[in-house]
């Protein structure tokens, strides 16, 4: 199985094709963001395998992530499996062997879709699945130093076995619940990634503090007014001393790990005793 994704892979780097610093990124689906824009010629790019490439770049056209999308920081391309269908109907799904409700996604209908997003990158692939591993700060930080992703959006009863055994396909899941295809998990993830690319949030501190990123969660936040409806801000956030500051939101971040992820507390204890 290795040898056939070595295949894959080595199959998409020689064909890539050099650009010059900023290029016009081609998309099936010509919507402003998707098409026209600046995009600087090795920046991490998202490619995403849809039934419905109108849901891209959906909240990604939002805040940080829209910006910098904007500016060319990161590059995002929906490929329509639509187009890779079977027949005069363009078919993409076909009933379950062995029987049973609904419908699951054609194996050769994929795999062209595969073949054609992967034919100019060696980024990893990954399928949103809800049988694959949970979604975590680490996996998302792995993503975002690569060149970027292929991810496959799943509908229907999801994908047949073969494409991801054939392609070792990772199944990333965004968490215990089931919903009705992988577009929000794929916006999901590809926020989560982008994120942590240079550049994208201003102030990279914010990013080195967050839940998850030193094993804690992110101790609590206060802004103003100083009083709100008989409730005061903790006095030492407004003392000015920032020793003390450190210490207590240190505290609290333990605290709030230790209450409520007994899991991330103990690899923290563990790691860190
Ligand atoms: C209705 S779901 C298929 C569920 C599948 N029959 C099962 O029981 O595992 C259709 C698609 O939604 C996406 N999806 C649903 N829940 C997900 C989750 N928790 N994480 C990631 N993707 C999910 C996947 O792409 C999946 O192929």
């Amino acid at each position: 199985m290795a040898a056939l994704c070595l295949y894959v892979h080595g199959m998409n780097v020689p064909g890539a094709r050099s650009h010059g610093q900023l290029s016009i990124s081609a998309s099936s689906a010509p919507r402003d963001l998707l098409t026209d824009r600046p995009s600087r010629a090795g920046a991490w790019t998202a490619k995403v395998i849809t039934l419905f490439p109108e849901t891209f770049p959906g909240v990604l056209a939002a805040s940080l992530t829209g910006k910098a999308l904007t500016e060319g920081l990161w590059n995002l391309e929906t490929v329509d499996l639509r187009q890779f269908g079977a027949g005069k109907h363009r078919s993409v799904d076909d009933t379950p062997s062995g029987g049973g409700a609904g419908m699951v996604l054609r194996a050769d209908v994929m795999g062209n879709a595969i073949r054609h997003a992967c034919r100019e990158t060696a980024s990893p692939l990954a399928y949103l699945s809800p049988r694959g591993r949970r979604l975590d700060q680490r996996m998302v930080q792995r993503f975002s130093e690569g060149p970027g992703l292929v991810l496959i959006s799943g509908r229907f009863e999801g994908l047949d076995q073969r494409v991801i055994d054939r392609f070792c396909i990772e199944e990333v899941s965004l968490g215990d619940f089931v919903m009705t295809g992988g577009e929000i998990a794929a916006q999901a993830l590809i926020d989560a990634a982008v994120r942590l690319l240079p550049g994208v949030v201003g102030n990279a501190a914010s990013i080195e503090g967050e839940s998850f990123s030193n094993g804690l969660l992110e101790h609590p936040q206060y802004t103003r007014p100083a009083s709100w409806e008989g409730c005061d801000i903790p006095d030492v956030l407004t003392s000015g001393d920032h020793q003390a500051v450190a210490k207590w939101r240190q505290q609290e971040a333990e605290r709030l790990t230790r209450e409520r992820r007994p899991d991330l507390w103990q690899a923290y204890s563990d790691k860190d005793p």
